[in-house]
């Protein structure tokens, strides 16, 4: 059995600002403070199987994620896509397999609350912003995750927290907007608003279920812009249908169906591969 460390370990940032260590991906050196990933893999998936009262929504998966890399995930509906982030995030417990997070972290053992911690920040479909409080409010409110919300607007913000919170909004593009009540953004805006509240943080991978939904086609072309660049500081797990969206940000596709990965590869390789057909006309 591996050891899982220190949580004080765990908590370390990783954010690269000057990107140096864009060069790292592969190497392991990226990301690694307090993380394990001398192999240069952020994210293993073994033998993965996750039933639901006798249905398998999740049969043997295998899948690896390099460090700073982007990886699309597409399939069918029901493919076992969000099941999948529901087993790296601990939602949900597969019956078997195992799953880590970098060398050493047992990602089956450990609460939610101890794997955002770690560096895994997770993005659902639907943005969950606070409508009432102001942009830079939830942003602030994000970095502090240890207080309640008025505990965390009281308490002050140090130098590099303030840093922190420009640069998220600046990535963002909402620098404009910082003042404004989140309630009032546009859909796209609050998307983006969410993706910066995990940014501060500095998650070491971070998981996006469905992210374009909704969105305008300006909205999706700086989501590209913006994942793309997050790539390399960070590593990427992005689940999507469009794949317009998918052909603009990825080097390799998964494509999962019935639980299990059918294909992996360029989405060139990935659309051509006859399998992958079928299971996308016989739908
Ligand atoms: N809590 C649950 N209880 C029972 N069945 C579930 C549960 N969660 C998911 N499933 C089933 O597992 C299968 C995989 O679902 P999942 O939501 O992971 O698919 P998906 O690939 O994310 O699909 P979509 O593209 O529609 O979001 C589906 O058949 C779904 O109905
Ligand atoms: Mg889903």
């Amino acid at each position: 059995m591996r050891a899982t460390p220190l949580p004080e370990l765990m908590l370390e940032p990783a954010f690269d600002p000057a990107g140096a260590a864009r060069d790292a991906i592969g190497a392991g050196r990226l990301a690694s403070k307090g993380l394990d990933v001398r192999h240069g893999t952020i994210l293993t998936l073994e033998g993965i199987n996750v039933s639901f009262d006798g249905f398998r929504a999740i049969t043997d998966l295998n899948l690896y994620i390099g460090v700073g890399e982007l990886r699309c995930i597409i399939g069918p509906n029901g493919a076992g896509k969000t099941t999948m982030m529901d087993v790296i995030t601990g939602k949900t417990r597969p019956d078997n397999g195992h799953a880590y997070f970098g060398e050493t972290l047992d990602l089956t053992q450990m609460s939610e609350v101890e794997i955002a911690q770690a560096g895994i920040g997770r993005k659902f479909q639907k943005p969950t912003v606070f409508e009432a409080l102001s942009v830079f409010e939830n942003l602030e409110l994000a970095l502090k995750t240890d207080k309640s919300v008025w505990a965390s607007l009281r308490a002050k913000l140090s130098g590099t927290q303030k840093d922190r919170i420009e640069e998220v909004l600046s990535t963002i593009r909402l620098e404009g907007s910082r003042h404004r009540p989140a309630g009032l953004l546009s859909h796209g805006q609050k998307q983006f608003l969410e993706i910066g509240m995990l940014l501060v943080q500095d998650p070491q991978l971070l998981l996006l279920d469905e992210p374009v939904a909704g969105m305008t086609d300006a909205e999706t072309e700086f989501t590209a812009e913006l994942f793309k660049s997050l790539a390399g500081k960070h590593s990427l797990m992005v689940v999507e249908h469009d794949m317009g969206f998918v052909g603009s940000i990825a080097d390799h596709v998964t494509v999962l169906h019935q639980g299990s990965v059918l294909a992996e590869g360029s989405l060139e390789d990935v659309q051509a591969n006859e399998r992958v057909i079928e299971v996308y006309l016989g739908r």
